[in-house]
């Protein structure tokens, strides 16, 4: 980049010069990041300037054809939205009207401020349990929905009020957790004698299972970001108790440990996935949403002292995380093959077979599922363990936040094609496949009578996946995937009111316990359409290849790297 571009310090995100060309607009260059100070780097151009570059390349390399070249912050695309109705000729699915409605009732408010969605509005069910709770993670779809209709005062008032809670101290039992940790939810309770409203939050402490949501703090990074792109808003982030909520989050998940492994270690059920399923180690949901929230802390942390320490640590974060996925926890036809072949217990630094996996615990199934075409980050990777199964969320946020190379993206793209009736079936989207059942299912999730096979979190069906579906489908320049997944959801969604998941091998049953009025398969159904209607949306929530992280890539296209 030329010199005389560069500002120095002082401005929180960072920018670049409008006229400068595309491949000088990189969000950030990780390699000048690790051999200069971080101060060499400002550059003149707008927070929302970059989004709009960093889009057009996306969607110049997949050739959408009906972008528009503006990226409208604050523009409203939604339901009663004069700016959407004007640029299409066709009149809205009768469905996002009741989608609205019903994602309005959903609506919590603290002191007469919207605050939040309400996970289920379900008056039906007999168990609230904590479905009358506004969850961090199902919140985001609401967020984005809020965000693309112009509304983004809810956001702001979830943001600051979850970075409230993170400031509480949290305990189980008599165990201080971490201080950076967010909750996996939290209730406003009124009372109406008093006209008082109180907060109260769950960081784990009484979810069933004790689970850590992990993904909360992650999610609120990445949400952040989208609130910043969408609105230009950069004041919020700049704040000193935005940057320090950042800060927290990211002492927690980049303290030095005793791993071997860039990934981030985690307990079972500690993110979307809230119950024992064999998702503890390394799970690839986890180690996107953290590669993501890393790349969205980068863009938006003040480079003073402290924070300057923060951005080297994460670069360098960056780096070898990107590397360790994209070499091991990728599979394609020929990755599967070679592992097929392995030798085992190779020592030393020339082992090929560097985690010592053991070719006979390759399932069978993975055999026929594996297309000649196609590939996706399998679900976990530690020592002598490969979990081969697909999880939806990780590998489309692998996408949007391009932790996917733009070749993996497309593998993962063509498989999705090529497995439609497995991934896909009657209901989009299958949280994980294949399910895990019998023995292994007594033995992976300790009998939960709750993920039997092909129900809930093992093999069942998620509406609320639609709108990271639909992200990826944009982002690879394939609408008309999504295009597809969408019209199957529109045949069921509102008659069936709205379900929490599906059941089946193909997702045709309404789950056996989901709720119905469940806010983020409503909100995502919204997001999804506002993303299709205005491929501009997708700048808020997605981020663009960072090409210094390239060469590694090629390298690790063979797992003999
Ligand atoms: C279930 C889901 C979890 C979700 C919560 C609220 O526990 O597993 O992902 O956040 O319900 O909808």
């Amino acid at each position: 980049m030329d010199g005389s571009k560069e500002m120095g310090v002082g401005v929180g995100l960072r920018n670049v010069s409008s006229h400068c060309s595309i491949s000088e607009m990189d969000d950030y260059d990780l390699s000048r990041l690790l051999d200069k100070p971080r101060l060499n780097i400002e550059r003149q151009r707008s927070f929302d300037e970059r989004s709009l570059s960093e889009l057009s390349i996306g969607l110049a390399r997949g050739g959408l054809d009906n972008f528009e070249s503006t990226c409208s912050p604050g523009g409203r695309s939604g339901f009663e939205t004069p700016a959407s109705s004007a640029r299409n000729s066709f009149e809205p699915h009768p469905m996002v009207a009741d989608a609205w409605e019903a994602l309005r009732r959903s609506l919590v408010y603290f002191r007469g401020q919207p605050v939040g969605t309400i996970a289920a509005v379900d008056h039906a069910s007999e168990e609230v349990l904590n479905y009358d709770q506004v969850f961090v993670r199902d919140f985001v779809p609401s967020a984005l929905a809020f965000l693309m209709n112009g509304e983004p005062d809810i956001v702001k008032n979830f943001l600051l009020k979850t970075l409230y809670l993170q400031g509480w101290e949290k305990r189980i039992d008599r165990f201080k957790l971490g201080e950076g940790a967010m909750p996996a939810s939290f209730k406003v309770l009124h009372d109406p004698i008093r006209k008082t409203d109180t907060l109260i939050a769950d960081f784990g402490e009484s979810a069933i299972g004790r689970v850590a949501p992990v993904d909360s703090g992650f999610w609120w990074i990445i949400l952040l970001r989208a609130y910043t792109k969408s609105t230009g808003d950069l004041t919020l982030a700049e704040t000193s108790d935005c940057q320090k909520g950042m800060k927290l989050i990211l002492t927690l998940c980049l303290s030095e440990g005793f791993d071997t492994f860039p990934t981030l270690l985690c307990a079972d059920g500690c993110s979307m996935i809230d119950r024992r399923m064999g998702v503890y180690g390394y799970p690839i949901e986890i180690q996107a949403l953290f590669f993501m929230a890393l790349r969205c802390a980068l863009a938006m942390l003040k480079p003073d002292t402290e924070g300057k320490e923060f951005i080297e640590r994460i670069v360098k974060r960056l780096h070898a995380l990107s590397y360790h996925m994209r070499s091991y926890f990728w599979l394609d036809f020929q990755q599967l093959n070679d592992i097929y072949r392995y030798k085992t217990e190779e020592y030393s630094h020339t082992a090929v077979n560097k985690f010592n996996v053991i070719p006979d615990s390759i399932p069978e199934w993975v055999f026929d599922f594996m297309p000649t075409r196609g590939g996706y980050f399998i679900g976990n990777v530690s020592p002598a363990r490969m979990d081969f199964r697909w999880f939806a969320l990780g590998n489309c946020v692998a996408i949007m936040s391009s932790l996917a190379t733009p070749e993996q993206s497309m593998a993962i793209m063509d498989l999705l094609e090529s497995r439609w009736e497995e991934l896909v079936g009657e209901m989009p989207l299958k949280i994980s496949y294949p399910a895990i059942e019998s023995h292994e299912w007594r033995i992976v999730t300790g009998c939960d009578p709750k993920n039997t096979r092909w129900s809930y979190h093992n093999g069942g069906s998620w509406p609320v996946l639609l709108w990271l579906l639909t992200a990826a489908c944009i982002k690879t320049g394939r609408p008309q995937i999504a295009r597809r997944a969408i019209e199957l959801a529109e045949n069921r969604l509102l008659k069936d009111n709205w379900p929490e998941y599906y059941d089946g091998k193909t997702g045709r049953y309404i789950g056996k316990q989901a709720r119905k009025y469940q806010t983020w398969s409503i909100a995502g159904y919204l997001v999804a359409k506002m993303m299709l209607e205005d491929p501009s949306h997708l700048g808020m929530i997605s981020l663009e290849e960072d090409k210094q992280m390239k060469p590694a890539l090629k390298r690790s296209s063979s797992w003999t790297c």
